[in-house]
């Protein structure tokens, strides 16, 4: 049987497919039915952030599951306008109470600011003192990973960054493994921007699954994490369903050459790519 959890340079275990929340809103209890749904379709890691201002509503899907913590794996992240040494482990213990939890799998650093170096050596302290079990960054870059990984007393176990068919990153890719960093792809289907591609479409009815499917099953084979939102029941279930098909080496191949390096546009966050 294929696995569906895989170890971090410090042997903690990861499933191979997580759950994104990005958009999910505390009112009306949307995040909290949504993160029950889905947990009971089958994911097992939850990636939120302070900045998606849904800890509550995350936290207690978490908490009024029927699957219990140890079982979970939840990542929450700081954001730039914490960084720096005292503000990150602040905010880290805001996450915790929003989240309602007593620690995390996996802290992330959002984006690299300035000040990384002292976010780092918070996000260090924390990883000591056993409040998180894991520890990585979003959104570097080759040379900015490299830089972290010379000052660092620990390294990054995760770098998260923005991953799809149409950004496959291949240099960010080797450099990550040969430091043994895992990759967690978000947007990993450019928000639904990718279902239409012609390449994507004749492979889902070539391998008669959706088009979704086919891009978060290339993800899985290149060894990377996929974090996929949704707000649909039935999406939720589809987007997890990808365990029993394999892509052929030259449809693999064929889903790499759609590449353009083309990013998703951040909106009023596009200043975030210009950030270091
Ligand atoms: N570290 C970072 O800087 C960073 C940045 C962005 C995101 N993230 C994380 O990564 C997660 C995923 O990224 P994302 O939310 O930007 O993009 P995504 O997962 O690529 O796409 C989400 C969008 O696609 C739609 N969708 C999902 N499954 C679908 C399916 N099977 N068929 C058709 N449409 C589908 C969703 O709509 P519905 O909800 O209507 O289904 C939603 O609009 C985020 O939620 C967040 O947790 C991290």
């Amino acid at each position: 049987m294929e696995k569906t959890i895989r170890k971090l340079s410090n042997g903690v275990e990861i499933p191979v497919v997580g759950f994104g929340t990005y958009k999910l809103q505390n009112e009306n209890n949307e995040a909290c039915n949504i993160i029950k749904e889905a947990i009971n379709s089958g994911y097992r890691s939850i990636d939120t952030a302070s900045f998606y201002n849904n800890e509550e509503g995350v936290g207690k899907g978490i908490r009024e599951s029927n699957v219990s913590r140890d079982e979970l794996f939840v990542t929450t992240k700081v954001w730039i306008d914490d960084d720096g040494y005292e503000n990150t482990i602040k905010s880290f213990n805001k996450s915790l109470e929003k989240l309602g939890l007593d620690y995390i799998d996996l802290y992330l650093v959002h984006w690299p600011t300035e000040n990384i170096k002292e976010t780092w050596r918070a996000i260090e302290y924390l990883y000591k003192e056993k409040k998180v079990r894991s520890i990585g960054v979003c959104n570097c870059t080759v040379k900015q990973l490299e830089e972290i990984i010379g000052f660092s007393e620990i390294n990054p176990m995760v770098n998260q960054v923005e991953m799809h068919p149409n950004r496959t990153e291949k240099e960010l890719l080797k450099v990550c493994k040969r430091h043994n960093i895992v990759v967690q792809a978000w947007s990993p289907i450019m928000r639904g921007q990718l279902l239409s591609n012609s390449i994507i479409r004749n492979l889902a009815q070539k391998y008669n699954k959706s088009e979704a499917q086919i891009i978060l099953r290339w993800h899985l084979q290149n060894n990377v994490i996929a974090i996929p939102k949704t707000s649909k029941p039935n999406r939720i279930k589809e987007n997890i369903d990808i365990f029993d098909f394999e892509i052929e080496i030259q449809d693999m191949e064929r889903i790499d050459s759609i590449n353009t390096d083309e990013r998703i546009k951040l909106q009023k966050y596009e200043n975030l790519y210009k950030i270091v």
